[in-house]
């Protein structure tokens, strides 16, 4: 029977370490997991959300599939029922990076490099990398990939030797801007876009917000200079 994995969902199951315990989080169907399993990148996993009743069918996914054995369930927020030992890799993805956030802040225990972070954000990525940065992790690569239209990253982060970053690399990390993905020009378009509204929008407004404009306006220099680097050096 074949399941429907996402080519978003394979590129997290790509940067999984064999043989990796996971915790899945934010589930939903679970096929992450299943998928995980049948193809023998992972041992087990640890499949959580925060509602009961995709955890249901992400159960009965389990069992059609054959890795019912291998994988737990919990109807939990974040990793509040997962225990610092059951697992050494976590996947988040498809929440807010603000929500992907808040569930390793509420987790103390990921603040060790034994742990590796395996994070795609549907939205909000800068201020993901944002807390990464101040809270010490590292991203250590990042992917890119298109799906159903849409272009997603996916990072993969560890505890230790991170560094704060700056507004320009909040929206696009230097392991991204390293990753050699042909997504890259349309993700530097997006980007860019994104920015150039951003600021056009708070200089229209009737007060605009320094502290916002400083931000939002280094951010867009900053990616700026990085689009012209890349493409000096895509020419040669
Ligand atoms: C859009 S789905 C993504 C499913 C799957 N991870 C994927 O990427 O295709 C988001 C899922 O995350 C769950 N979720 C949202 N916030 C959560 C939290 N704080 N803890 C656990 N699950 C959460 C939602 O209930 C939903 O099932």
């Amino acid at each position: 029977m074949k399941r429907p994995i996402s080519d978003r969902l394979l590129c997290c199951a790509s940067l999984v370490p064999p043989g990796a315990r996971v915790a899945d989080v934010g589930c939903d169907h679970g096929y992450l997991g299943i998928w995980l399993l049948e193809q023998g990148r992972a041992s087990y996993v640890a499949a959580s959300d925060l509602r009961e009743k995709p955890l249901e069918k992400a159960r009965e996914n389990s069992r059609l599939f054959g890795t019912a054995d291998r994988m737990d369930f919990y109807v939990a927020d974040g990793l509040a029922a997962i225990g610092p030992e059951q697992v050494d890799t976590i996947v988040c993805a498809g929440m807010g990076g603000d929500c992907v956030a808040h569930i390793l802040e509420e987790a103390p225990w990921v603040r060790d490099p034994r742990y590796t972070l395996i994070l795609q954000p549907q939205t909000s990525g800068n201020d993901l990398r944002r807390y990464l940065g101040e809270a010490g992790f590292a991203i250590e690569q990042e992917q890119l990939v298109q799906d159903g239209g849409f272009l997603y990253f996916t990072l993969v982060a560890r505890y230790g030797g991170g560094r704060p970053l700056t507004p320009g690399e909040q929206y696009l990390s230097p392991q991204l801007l390293a990753c050699g993905s042909p997504l890259l020009p349309a993700y530097f378009d997006r980007v860019l876009g994104a920015l150039e509204r951003t600021v056009a929008g708070i200089r229209r407004g009737a007060c605009p917000n320094d502290a916002k404009l400083t931000y939002y306006s280094c951010a867009l220099q900053e990616v700026q200079e990085m689009r012209r680097y890349y493409d000096s050096t895509a020419d040669t």
